[in-house]
């Protein structure tokens, strides 16, 4: 796995894509009050989140009438992919992350910058993982789910553990303006979301802009908008194994139940009783 991941401080990064020189200069990282982040473990809605912070901040993304991909309009701090100029970036400001707490950057501490940390239940989230760890080129891919498994639970992949990436944030978030978001919530109810974001952000929009933002944010639409599906991306930037595997891949609650044998949930769930007991965020696995 060394051809593939950079262990940066105890966090591993994706080698070829991630930016030395942020990772490098993150502790000294100017935040500005008015910069928004969007943290997440990996696979775990970051696209998605990015796709309505673009559509609530840019009416030409709502509207339809510019080209922007998200990926610009909401770059990744520490995967630079595009080369974005961020310290010259006019503000508001959009981030997308899947930093662990204790690497942000220091100015976010005790700032006014807003950080919607979106979590998934962490089985849908390996199968996710699964899969496009098999797609992309950047990453190892794994024959056997099993073996996938070993590695999601040793930490061996990007973003390493997912019990420290969500537990550090949620333990640390009062040192942050933080609003915490579930996947299967948005899932569930993408307006309400949707609102509780846009009303965390302060941000005042009409009926019509939600009807217009929600639209655009569904999976079913998003997977054919060029802007916001990835697919270019994958093609272009990334690289794939499989011509036929999309970033938008199912979308749905509960898909691990298709991939999963009992024995690997009951594992699965042990692991995550012990790892997780006391932790009061409640999770929805289907
Ligand atoms: S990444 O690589 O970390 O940025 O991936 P991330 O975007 O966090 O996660 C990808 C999964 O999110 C799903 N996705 C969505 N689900 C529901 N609705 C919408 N609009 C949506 N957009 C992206 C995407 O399909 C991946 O999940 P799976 O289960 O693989 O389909």
């Amino acid at each position: 796995s060394r051809k593939y991941l950079l262990n940066f401080k105890g966090c591993n990064f994706e080698r070829t894509l991630v930016d030395m020189k942020i990772l490098e200069k993150l502790d000294d990282f100017e935040i500005r009050d008015d910069d928004v982040f969007v943290i997440t473990y990996p696979k775990s809605g970051t696209v998605w989140t990015q796709q309505i912070l673009s559509l609530i901040y840019f009416e030409g993304h709502r509207n339809r009438t510019e080209k922007w991909d998200t990926l610009d309009r909401v770059p990744f701090l520490e995967y630079n992919i595009r080369n974005v100029d961020i310290e010259n970036r006019p503000s508001p400001r959009l981030f997308a992350s899947h930093l662990p707490y204790y690497l942000a950057p220091k100015s976010l501490k005790n700032n006014k910058a807003k950080i919607i940390y979106v979590y998934r239940n962490p089985k849908d989230v390996l199968i996710s993982f699964f899969h496009f760890s098999n797609l992309m080129v950047r990453l190892e891919a794994s024959n056997t789910l099993e073996n996938f498994m070993e590695k999601f639970l040793d930490g061996k992949v990007v973003g390493s553990l997912w019990f420290d990436h969500i537990r550090g944030w949620y333990e640390h978030k009062n040192d942050f303006n933080i609003l915490f978001m579930m996947y299967e919530d948005m899932k569930k109810d993408l307006r309400s979301s949707i609102l509780k974001i846009s009303s965390f952000l302060e941000k005042d929009l009409s009926e019509e802009e939600v009807d217009a933002i929600v639209r655009q944010a569904t999976f079913e639409n998003m997977k054919f908008i060029p802007q916001a599906n990835y697919n270019s991306i994958l093609k272009n930037e990334f690289g794939t194994r499989n011509n036929e595997g999309a970033f938008l891949r199912k979308g749905a609650v509960g898909d691990w139940k298709h991939h999963m044998t009992v024995e690997q949930s009951e594992r699965f769930d042990r692991i995550f009783q012990e790892e997780m007991k006391d932790f009061p965020l409640k999770f929805i696995w289907d």
